[in-house]
């Protein structure tokens, strides 16, 4: 037997950061997905074939899992373990990972092969999980990984769509989307999530009343945008709840010259508004475009040193495949 599962990659919208400390934010499924097939392998170890990851030919023996495994692995090893401690097995199995994620820059490539891996290898051993169930069996994985995380890139990875989320997904509401014509450019700098998870964290210790307001206003912006989002486009006003969201995510000081560089450029084109998406320190944006400003946004980030990136939002999220 053999099944086959599917997750997509992520965009955040609004509420980076904040909601590392229970606030809500926004995010969306884009259309990269992490494909993940399993299957039993007739043998008493478990092994991984991830050509998309850097990996030919992987495997361990049951006993040492989740001991040092490399990092391209580390998330479906972890979750493995975890799972096998919960409802231990006889059959080992073979997985195979498939990514369509762009090699430049991948949108939650971690989450989403977590939660298809998670979804390929409860199907395969008969085991029926609710969403909610499946959440928490990842979220304790990426959680053993990397020791901190708001969940939200796995609740868009199963639940897929445009999501208002409230970690750990104590609310996931979906939003009907209308239409998002955002643009997304990469910088060209990789940037490490835990790093700036911890260096906020190290700012509200320091600055605690200060950082709490800032969270609570973007907060606020969240509640609005969420609002905003399921009316008819306006672009005006969200265009002006980016812009609200960036500058206090730049007071909390995950902005980088490069995303500023990108953001100025759009917004000297004609962008309604523009800001980081993720942690910062790098990575993506997003500006607001119309079809009359679109071409001009687009050269003005090629121009600033930026990659656009060709995503559609608002994917679908996890599901199983034909094999
Ligand atoms: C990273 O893409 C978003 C953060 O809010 C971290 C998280 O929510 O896990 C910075």
């Amino acid at each position: 037997m053999k099944v086959t599962a599917s997750a997509p990659g992520k965009l955040m919208l609004f509420g980076e950061h904040s909601v590392v400390y229970g606030y809500p934010c926004l995010v969306t499924a884009v259309n990269q997905r992490l494909t993940v097939t399993v299957e039993a392998n007739g043998e008493s170890v478990f092994s991984l074939k991830a050509p998309d990851l850097g990996l030919i030919t992987y495997s361990k023996t049951i006993e040492d899992l989740g001991k040092k495994p490399p990092k391209s692995v580390r998330f479906v090893e972890t979750l493995y373990k975890i799972f096998l401690d919960k409802y231990p097995q006889k059959k080992t199995i073979k997985v195979t990972t498939k990514s369509d994620f762009s090699s430049l820059f991948g949108f939650g490539s971690s989450s989403a092969v977590t939660v298809a891996f998670a979804k390929a290898l409860t199907t395969f051993y008969g085991i029926n999980l609710s969403k909610k169930e499946l959440f928490d069996l990842c979220y304790q994985a990426v959680i053993a990984v990397q020791g901190v995380g708001s969940g939200f890139d796995l609740a868009a990875a199963i639940w897929g769509g445009t999501i208002y989320y409230i970690p750990p997904a104590k609310v996931v509401r979906k939003i009907k989307l209308e239409k998002l014509p955002l643009l997304v450019g990469y910088t060209g700098v990789k940037a490490d999530t835990p790093t700036l998870v911890r260096m906020v964290a190290e700012l509200k210790n320091n600055q605690p009343a200060r950082v709490e307001t800032i969270f609570q206003q973007i907060s606020q912006i969240v509640k609005q945008a969420a609002k905003v989002l399921e009316k008819p486009l306006n672009l005006n006003q969200l265009g002006k709840l980016i812009q609200k969201n960036q500058t206090l995510l730049k007071e909390i000081q995950v902005s980088s010259q490069e995303l500023n560089n990108l953001i100025w450029a759009s917004q000297q084109a004609g962008a309604y508004g523009a800001k980081l998406a993720g942690a910062g320190g790098g990575d993506c944006m997003f500006a607001l475009a119309d079809e009359a400003n679109c071409n001009k946004i687009k050269q003005n980030i090629k121009k600033a040193g930026g990659h656009v990136m060709d995503v559609e939002l608002n994917a679908p999220g996890v599901k199983l495949e034909e094999n």
